[in-house]
């Protein structure tokens, strides 16, 4: 377990906090695998709700670039896959405060979450072509459905980065606060103070519909994403970050 990861129990609610802010909470292989312990603790029948934030500045810059480079994901065996998995059908809602950077996986993860509130200076950026990557987390299917397909093609395709005040216009995230973290612990603590039951039943009639899609759509994905990363053009722009 690392300590780039922080998990913190808060009577029904289970904080999961990216604790890397030096590099800007880019997530790593041990990353994932705290994150999956995590989310496996958190099914545990106590709890009632998921705080996932970031430390610093930046809520998530992505995966670590390095990490891509020297152990890169080899298929849906791989932990960063074990993860997406894991927040896609956990049964617990999930409350996210985000602020700064959302690159990468740092914004897609969050659509797997259930109410996401961002700062007001968030940037989500899905910079995936650009890296010689495509998408994950299922972001293939869900963007276009979430906002339409021409808005989508201008985040998929092209990497052009939303606002926060986009994102929730979009219907893409709950809110944009000042208070980003006061604003999520507040909605996590009301989910916990609701009949369990419910919210967990809820929840589900909400996500079941997409499931079955979620899952095949992500492992079409990673198939492409494994090819991607062992390319030479990938290779070469990701070196190219740690020579700027
Ligand atoms: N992987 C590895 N290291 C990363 C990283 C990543 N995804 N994102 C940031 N870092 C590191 C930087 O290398 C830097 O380390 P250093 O201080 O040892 O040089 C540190 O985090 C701070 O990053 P920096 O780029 O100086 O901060 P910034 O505020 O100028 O920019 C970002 C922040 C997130 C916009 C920028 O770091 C970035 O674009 N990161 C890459 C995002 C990305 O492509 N992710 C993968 C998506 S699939």
């Amino acid at each position: 377990m690392t300590d780039y990861v922080r998990i913190e129990e808060r009577g029904h609610i289970l904080c999961l906090e990216l604790n890397r802010p030096e590099k800007k909470n880019a997530l790593t292989v041990e990353m994932y695998e705290a994150l999956v312990a995590g989310l496996e603790r958190a099914e545990e029948g106590r709890f009632r709700a998921v705080l996932l934030t970031g430390a610093g500045d930046s809520f998530c810059a992505g995966n670590d670039l390095r990490d891509f480079l020297d152990r890169p994901p080899t298929g849906q065996a791989s932990p960063v896959y074990h993860f997406l998995r894991s927040l896609s059908v956990t049964p617990v809602p999930v409350v996210a405060a985000v602020q700064g950077a959302a690159v990468g996986i740092g914004a897609t993860m969050l659509l797997h979450c259930d109410l996401v509130y961002a700062s007001r200076d968030t940037v989500f950026q899905l910079p995936f072509t650009s890296l010689g990557l495509v998408p994950e987390a299922a972001s293939t299917l869900l963007i276009p459905r979430r906002v339409g397909y021409g808005r989508a093609a201008g985040m998929l395709l092209l990497g052009e980065p939303l606002t926060a005040e986009t994102a929730a216009a979009a219907g893409l995230i709950a809110g944009v606060s000042d208070d980003v973290l006061g604003e999520a612990t507040l909605r996590a603590e009301r989910l916990a103070a609701l009949p369990p039951e419910a919210v967990r039943a809820t929840r589900a009639l909400m996500r079941d519909p997409e499931r079955e899609m979620i899952k095949d759509q992500m492992a079409a994905e990673a198939t492409y994403f494994a090819e991607r990363l062992r390319s030479e053009e990938t290779r070469a722009v990701m070196r190219g970050f740690f020579e700027r």
